[in-house]
């Protein structure tokens, strides 16, 4: 194996692409691959979130998110949510998304999403480019169909979006076509 030494950077592979809802009865939702699970007893995940994203201010002041995982089906809305800040328009109206109620937290989950995992902020460290919040898990919905004998989620079957880069970089928005994005979101 003939290897290289490259420029510092965060290659890790598969990236687990999630939809994060934050903000609680006045919620808005934003893609994020900068998450991991940071602790067992009590489970914690970790999210990196930029300063000058909506939802970074919003968590901030609600102290809670829930961090939905998409199924492959909602490639599109992903990127769409990923794209486009919930400063400038509803994205939950405009990719018409439905929302479920939370049972620990006032953030609702999306009812459309087969995981989704209550958090509540626990601290948070700065990290130059990124916020990184750490939480608490409250609570973790599964579809049903999901679950294997033990009731866990049977990852095999449960196969989300993995970012096709190991090296995540800022998102090159420019490739994207925001009118054809908010066209294909509809429903989906
Ligand atoms: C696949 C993907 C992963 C992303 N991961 C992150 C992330 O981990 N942290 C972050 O701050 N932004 C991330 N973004 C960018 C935000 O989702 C994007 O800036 C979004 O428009 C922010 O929305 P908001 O302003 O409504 O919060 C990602 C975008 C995409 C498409």
């Amino acid at each position: 194996m003939a290897k290289r030494i490259l420029e510092p950077n965060t290659t890790l592979y598969p990236v687990a692409v999630v939809l994060v809802t934050t903000g609680g009865a006045n919620p808005n939702v934003f893609t994020c691959n900068r998450i991991a699970s940071v602790s067992s007893e009590p489970p914690r995940l970790a999210l990196a979130a930029r300063p000058n994203r909506y939802s970074h201010a919003l968590i901030r002041a609600s102290r809670e998110f829930v961090v939905n995982i998409p199924s492959p089906a909602q490639q599109t809305l992903s990127d769409y949510l990923g794209v486009v800040t919930g400063r400038d328009e509803d994205k939950i109206a405009i990719a018409n998304l439905q929302l479920a109620p939370a049972t620990k937290i006032k953030t609702p989950l999306l009812a459309d999403c087969p995981v989704n995992i209550e958090c509540t902020v626990e601290r948070e460290i700065e990290l130059d480019s990124h916020t990184l919040f750490i939480a608490l898990v409250q609570a973790v919905h599964a579809d049903e169909s999901l679950l294997d004998a033990n009731g866990d989620v049977d990852v095999a079957r449960a196969r989300g979006i993995v970012y096709d880069c190991g090296t995540v970089r800022e998102r090159p928005t420019a490739k994207f076509n925001l009118d054809d994005l908010r066209r294909n979101v509809k429903g989906a």
